[in-house]
């Protein structure tokens, strides 16, 4: 089994200067995991404000370098010093952002913004390769380029806006994609939509997708596999459906219980679930002795050692 992707161990220190003393903040701490080549899947990063999704996400995307481990693409250190490697390692994984109303420019029209990706990627300036390209890649979103030529950002919907930002990711034909809260933005109505989209990218392109999320339901529906973080660390990995049905870790059933109580956790909020969390927050105190221990079932949970 060739690999796509593979995260080993990686960690990520940041120093934060305060009047108290410098201290060190684990944003992430051991995350291992991989996504194979020849399996396109949707791989979800799932936990509360804070937890390390986007601090992983940046390593992942050579734009952070970890403090420990590594991280290769297809074999190969994700992080380049030379202009021509980045930019051959962009092509392959490419980012969505979570807010489409800010990755954009209110003064540029979007075509701008593809346009530009397509002269890069394709490394031309013929009129027509370009336009075939960004036409192509804006009807894998199920928009065409005539629907959107000329427009501002403000004149089309966040929906919209959104699927125009996953087009421009695709420009390159990247085998994977990494969407940071790709929905948090958008409404209830809307999110649908662009969770069936990223659905469709695996099932009909083959791309691979890390999807990142607060959110458990969106989460749930189009998962392969997942892991839970809580506070860098992974407290519960595996298939999806076999970890949300019946979670194991008391910060995975915190999740759980969370959703089923609030609407909010979307927004990174979680209703507490008292005993649960006292809990959870009890074991983070010795979290230094534990390790994932594997389960028959294919997941992973971290347990703790007693003392
Ligand atoms: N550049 C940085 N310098 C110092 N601390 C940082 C930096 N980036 C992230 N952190 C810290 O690392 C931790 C993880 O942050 P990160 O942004 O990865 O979380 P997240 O799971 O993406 O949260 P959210 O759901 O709010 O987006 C947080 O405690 C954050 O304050
Ligand atoms: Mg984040």
């Amino acid at each position: 089994m060739s690999s796509l992707l593979e995260v080993a161990n990686v960690s990520k220190r940041f120093q934060m200067g305060g009047i108290l003393g410098r201290q060190e903040v684990r944003a992430v701490d051991e995350v291992s995991f991989g996504i194979a080549a020849d399996k396109p899947e949707i791989f979800t990063i799932i936990g509360e404000s804070g937890s390390g999704k986007t601090t992983l996400a940046r390593m992942i995307l050579g734009l952070e370098r970890p403090s420990e481990g590594n991280i290769l693409f297809r074999g190969e250190p994700v992080h380049h010093e030379r202009r021509a490697d980045r930019l051959k390692f962009m092509a392959n994984v490419q980012p969505v952002f979570q807010n489409p109303f800010e990755a954009f420019n209110p003064l540029k029209r979007v075509d701008r913004y593809l346009q530009s990706t397509a002269r890069r990627f394709l490394a031309t300036r013929d009129k027509a390769a370009i336009e075939a390209a960004m036409d192509g890649a804006l009807q894998k979103v199920g928009l065409s380029l005539a629907e959107i030529a000329g427009r501002f950002p403000h004149e089309l919907s966040g929906g919209q806006l959104q699927r125009v930002a996953i087009a421009r990711a695709l420009i390159p034909n990247p085998p994977l994609l990494i969407a940071d809260e790709p929905v948090s933005m958008v409404d209830a109505s809307l999110r649908m939509a662009i969770v069936n989209l990223l659905k469709s990218l695996r099932d009909d392109l083959g791309v691979s997708v890390i999807y990142i999320t607060h959110d458990l339901a969106t989460a749930y529906y189009i998962s392969d596999r997942l892991i839970i973080m809580q506070k860098g660390r992974v407290v519960e990995m595996g298939p999806a459906r076999t970890v949300l049905d019946q979670p194991e870790h008391p910060y995975s059933q915190l999740l759980k219980a969370s959703v089923l109580s609030a609407d909010d956790a979307g927004a990174g909020r979680l209703a507490p679930a008292g005993d649960l969390l006292a809990l959870s927050n009890e074991r983070l105190g010795r979290a230094d002795a534990s390790r994932l221990e594997e389960r028959g079932d294919g997941r992973r949970v971290r347990v703790y050692e007693a003392g």
